[in-house]
């Protein structure tokens, strides 16, 4: 099989390429037809790789692509899961070339080079792997398992019509097993398997003052500024040893065992390097865990975006009428997002002075997840790994969200399996987001492996 996949290398990474110039961005409309033609690619793709049954599957929103090849009954059925949408771009000048022009270049951490685009390991390069790898395990013909793909439109804006779709299709997703390659390895001579996701509430604040803006000589001092009110209020949600002080946010906080931190703090870590890498002089964070433990592990709330004012060129002396914000909250087992979500809200509203009026809103959210190590599932995929790197992996808990996976266990009592083989610093969400051919070809590598343990450890 390895002969076929140093055949076809190039082949391979120009179709990725090709994947990648289309600009499949699910929040914008602007994009709607890109994200049609990129489904419609995929779709095509998926059926010249030798799967039976391909669909696009219209929603209410951006289409699933679906896709079966059932080899035997008795076999294991594995359903791969990944997305076909992108983060918006913006902003482009920060760019070193155009997200939608794919260019191909060597990187310290990528000595053999990697592949610049939106989307390119989040989550095209990534699913691109699994169409790569079906097509070689149909060429060979060594497909051990039946496999079923899911590929959705709108992970990127909180899968909510994907939730409507697996609802609707229990029966044709029935499968053992749910494979998904969207996070990250430590690094490339570090495997790793991640076992587990945060979960994710996100809230919108708009806090109020006068009914219009006003002349801050004429006004000021005399009335209160919302935008000083939300500062207030936003600096109040942590407390001095950065614990988050919405009220009950910690109660269904399940605390790891001492062993399990030891475990997870055994995975190699440089923080001097993580620091440079990002140019802050101290990392920072709840007291009593060390960084990867706060962003991992541990639950948190961040400002994403905040606006008020006069923000234009130049100065203009006003005291806003109003203030925003945008607060998103990571969350860990077994926090729910929901009873977050309603927590926020009361204390928000609790602590906002008497001179403004607050109001509350949310965006999308999902729950935390984990994957059992003892399962058939993971143990698979660290084998698949292991030999893949030559190296024994590390299991990992990863920061990131992907909150349709604990819906899947809900809707489909399915478990998933965490096999991804992007690196944090990969620029995900970012401007210059690239991932590296050497992730890309070992990934191709490592699935069918994952095919072969999956069906021998389920026997
Ligand atoms: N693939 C990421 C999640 C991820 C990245 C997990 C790296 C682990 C490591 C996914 O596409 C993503 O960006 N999820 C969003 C949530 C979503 C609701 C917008 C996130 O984590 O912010
Ligand atoms: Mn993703
Ligand atoms: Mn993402």
């Amino acid at each position: 099989m390895n002969n076929y996949l140093e055949e076809n290398k190039q082949r391979f990474l120009d179709e990725l390429i090709e994947f990648l110039k289309i600009p499949s961005v699910s929040a914008d409309p602007k994009f709607d037809a890109d994200m049609q033609n990129a489904a419609k690619w995929v779709s095509t793709k998926l059926s010249e790789a030798g799967m039976n049954t391909v669909e696009i599957c219209e929603t209410a929103g951006q289409p699933v692509v679906y896709a079966e090849k059932i080899v035997d009954s008795s076999f294991p059925t594995i359903l791969v899961y990944g997305h076909y949408d992108v983060q918006p771009a913006d902003p482009y000048e920060l760019w070193d070339s155009p997200p939608f022009e794919p260019v191909v270049k060597k990187t310290k951490i990528h000595p053999d080079g990697a592949v610049f685009a939106r989307g390119a390991c989040d989550d095209k390069g990534q699913i691109y792997m699994h169409v790569k790898a079906i097509e070689m395990m149909v060429n060979s013909g060594e497909l051990p398992c039946n496999v079923k793909v899911m590929f959705e439109g709108e992970e990127e804006v909180g899968s909510e019509n994907l939730e409507t779709f697996i609802s609707a299709n229990k029966e044709k997703l029935k499968a053992d097993i749910i494979l998904i390659s969207d996070t990250s390895i430590i690094a490339n001579d570090i495997p790793s398997v991640e076992t587990g996701l945060r979960g994710l509430a996100y809230m919108e604040v708009e806090v109020v003052g006068p009914n219009r803006d006003l002349h801050s000589g004429v006004y000021g001092g005399a009335v209160a500024n919302p935008a000083n009110a939300l500062s207030q209020m936003i600096a109040s949600l942590h407390d001095a040893e950065g614990k988050v002080t919405v009220k009950g946010f910690y109660d269904k906080v399940i605390e790891l065992a001492a062993e399990e931190r030891d475990a997870l703090e055994a995975a190699p870590f440089n923080e001097e390097d993580y620091k440079d890498d990002l140019d802050v002089n101290a990392v920072s964070g709840e007291k009593g865990y060390t960084t990867r433990e706060r962003a991992a592990i541990r639950p948190t709330l961040d400002v994403n975006g905040i606006w008020s004012g006069y923000i234009g060129e130049g100065s203009k002396t006003v005291l806003p009428s109003k203030a925003n914000a945008k607060i998103s909250m990571r969350l860990v087992p077994d926090q729910d997002w929901k009873e977050i979500s309603d927590l926020f809200e009361a204390h928000f509203k609790a602590i906002a002075p008497p001179t403004v009026k607050v109001k509350v809103s949310r965006h999308h959210g999902g729950q935390p997840y984990v994957t059992p190590t003892d399962s058939v599932g993971y143990q698979a995929a660290f084998k698949a790994m292991e030999e893949a790197f030559g190296k024994t992996p590390v299991p990992t808990r990863g920061g990131g969200s992907i909150p349709i996976v604990a819906l899947f266990e809900e809707v489909l009592g399915l478990k998933s399996i965490l096999f991804g083989f992007g690196l944090d610093s990969d620029a995900l969400h970012s401007p210059n987001e690239h991932y590296g051919l050497f992730n890309y070809y070992k990934g191709i590598e490592a699935i069918p492996l994952f095919y072969k343990y999956f069906a021998e450890l389920s026997k």
